[in-house]
């Protein structure tokens, strides 16, 4: 049987009207580069696309994770991108997600997000493949344990004897740099203890109980990385489905509520996640609202057949509605928490530089 390593990597290296789109010269460049990559045999197959200003890279090959080669291809993708052709034409924030001038053989901690998974691909494979816009990774916690331990969200948790023992998370502590691997059902309230927490403890990678990968999401967050901001890091995340995993429509039932997410304007908002098609996938109102695609594929011998546009239905449209119906509610606070962040998170955003100014003019109470 293929082992086959699916790697979604991604980075914001300019877009179109400020924070908008990917500009079409930037796909079609990016495609090109990894065509060239396939015909070399480096990688199987790839898909190339865009969520808001997001690209994303999306690849098949044989060498597993964190391997130097795939990400050096997706590292070289950007820097050409960004040079070729986000430079040239003055987009907006030009190379914004790479912080560092060199490559040392892995992206991880550079910028780019990353979510990967290797496994041996079974007689069908349907995977689905997440990129959110203006938000970042602690967005997919809550959608993801509903998938994976809510049976309220996920029938087959209930009804079928595969799932029935329930799923392993391992979640990252984003601040710490600590991991740790929780069981459900039996320790799901310790679980929800840490998911509840989303700017620091993050779903790394979500495993049956047999150990088979189910889930795998991005992790990084620029702020911390840079030190200053340099915008969200707009999270992707792969999961696979079906045959004693959840089914492709109770991973998608989770994304029916539009759950608040931090990000949206200057990554300093909470606002609801919406659910769209590609041709969707651009945040205009207050730079949002956050944005999630859901791209379906089969594997066929690591080529990717596909995409399944799965937000691409009318099934969502009450969804977006209800989003829309949150957005207003949330706007009309204007800069007061909680619609925006709370001081612990803004200490990542550009808020303390106003902040510094008015320092001296306090005086103490006696
Ligand atoms: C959020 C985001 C945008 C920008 C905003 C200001 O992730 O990318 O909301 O923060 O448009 O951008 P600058 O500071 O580049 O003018
Ligand atoms: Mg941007
Ligand atoms: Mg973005």
């Amino acid at each position: 049987m293929l082992k086959v390593t699916v790697s979604l990597i991604k980075a914001d290296v300019g877009s179109l009207a400020g924070h908008h789109i990917v500009h079409p010269k930037q796909i079609e460049a990016a495609r090109e580069n990894l065509k060239l990559a396939a015909e070399t045999g480096l990688i199987l197959d790839f898909y190339v696309f865009n969520c808001g200003d997001d690209l994303e890279l999306l690849m098949t090959h044989t060498k597993g994770e964190d391997n130097p080669e795939i990400h050096g291809l997706a590292w070289n993708t950007f820097k050409m991108v960004t040079d070729n052709v986000s430079k040239p034409m003055k987009l907006y924030a030009a190379g914004q997600d790479l912080l560092s001038d060199a490559f040392s053989g892995n992206v991880r901690g550079l910028g780019p997000g990353v979510a990967e998974m290797e496994f041996e691909e079974r007689p069908s494979e349907p995977i689905i493949v997440f990129a959110a816009d203006k938000t970042e990774p602690g967005a997919f916690n809550l959608p993801l344990f509903r998938v994976f331990a809510d049976p309220f969200n996920t029938a087959g948790l209930v009804i079928d004897p595969r799932l029935h023992k329930g799923f392993s998370f391992t979640v990252l502590d984003v601040l710490e740099g600590l991991r740790v691997t929780l069981n459900c059902p039996e320790e799901m309230y310790d679980l929800l203890a840490l998911l509840g927490t989303t700017g620091r403890y993050v779903i790394h990678k979500i495993h049956s109980r047999e150990g088979l990968i189910a889930a795998s999401c991005s992790t990084t967050r620029l702020s911390l990385i840079a030190g200053r901001y340099v915008g969200k890091d707009d999270p992707v995340c792969i999961v696979r489905t079906q045959s004693g995993l959840p089914a492709v429509g109770e991973v998608l039932e989770a994304f029916s509520f539009p759950h608040l997410v931090a990000g949206w304007m200057r990554g300093s908002h909470y606002g609801p996640l919406m659910p769209v098609s590609l041709r969707d996938a651009k945040c205009t109102r207050f730079d949002g609202p956050p944005r999630i695609v859901a791209l379906g594929f089969q594997l066929n011998n690591g080529k990717l057949i596909g995409p399944a546009d799965l937000f691409d239905d009318p099934a969502f449209e009450y969804t977006r509605m209800k989003v829309m119906e949150i957005a207003d509610y949330m706007r009309r606070h204007g800069p007061f928490m909680p619609a925006r962040l709370g001081p612990d998170e803004m200490e990542y955003t550009t808020l303390p530089q106003v902040l510094e100014k008015l320092k001296d003019r306090f005086e103490k109470v006696k």
